[in-house]
């Protein structure tokens, strides 16, 4: 069976000081429940600042982004070296990044390449535009998603996917947990015909877009789903609280 996975990304939000008092927030609620892989997302900037903070306790840390090369001279970008020493996990791929800073398929390769080598795991976002989905292309095109940032990588390590439906971040129009789970069904049949049956049943695939404590459920109890990536709600501790809690009722595992 698989552990839910439910992360929290801070995007472009939270000062230091205002991490720092997000987490001291939900610090010990999250830390209470161990059913579930709670991983924050701050920007990079309170990374090491949160780090101390979760000390000693069950909670994950993760980056929002990576650059490929371990070192050099790239200015301003920061290195899989750098975040390998910090964090378990990396946002990889998102579609803000996709769309604002023109990340192509072949630049999500190499950075989740990047990541695996140094045994960060990578949190790899994929999601079809709006008009994608009206055209009835999300397979087509999730499917293409995953052939170019997957492409000649053969171990998959501790890589979890998120499901971003494009038009449901931000938006507060979530997809219907019926609609996620059946694209998380296509995702890891895909996967399993590249990676076969037993590296698909350990995948963690979850559900990003406008989820929120009050539709949590709809979405957890899926069979597909194994968690979410949670990006407004992530922003206020009872919220991200409930969200974690509703999982753990849910999916029972450890
Ligand atoms: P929202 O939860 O704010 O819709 O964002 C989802 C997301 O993009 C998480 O990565």
């Amino acid at each position: 069976m698989r552990v839910a996975v439910i992360a929290g990304n801070c995007k472009m939000n939270t000062t230091v000081s205002e991490a720092i008092q997000l987490v001291n927030e939900m610090r010990q609620g999250l830390d209470e429940i161990d059913s579930v892989d709670k991983v924050i997302c701050p920007p990079f900037i309170s990374l090491a600042t949160v780090k101390e903070l979760i000390k000693g306790s069950s909670i994950k840390l993760g980056a929002q982004n990576i650059y490929f090369e371990e070192k050099g001279a790239y200015t301003g970008e920061i290195s899989p070296l750098m975040l390998a020493d910090l964090c378990e996990f990396v946002i990889i791929g998102h579609s803000e990044r996709r769309h604002y800073f023109n990340e192509s398929g072949e630049i999500v390769n190499k950075k989740i390449q990047a990541a695996l080598k140094v045994g960060l795991k990578p949190i790899l976002c994929i999601g079809e535009r709006l008009e994608e989905n009206e055209t009835g292309r999300t397979e087509e095109v999730v499917a293409e998603q995953l052939r170019s940032s997957l492409a000649g990588i053969d171990y998959l390590g501790g890589l979890v996917i998120a499901y971003e439906p494009v038009w449901a971040i931000g938006t507060g129009k979530a997809a219907t947990g019926e609609w996620a789970n059946e694209t998380i069904g296509f995702i890891r049949r895909n996967i399993s015909q590249k990676y076969g049956k037993r590296v698909t049943q350990d995948l963690r695939i979850l559900y990003g877009g406008s989820v929120t404590a009050d539709n949590t459920a709809e979405f957890i109890n899926q069979p597909e789903i194994d968690g979410a990536l949670v990006g407004g709600a992530s922003l206020k501790a009872s919220q991200f609280l409930s969200i974690v809690k509703q999982t753990s009722e849910i999916k029972q595992v450890r």
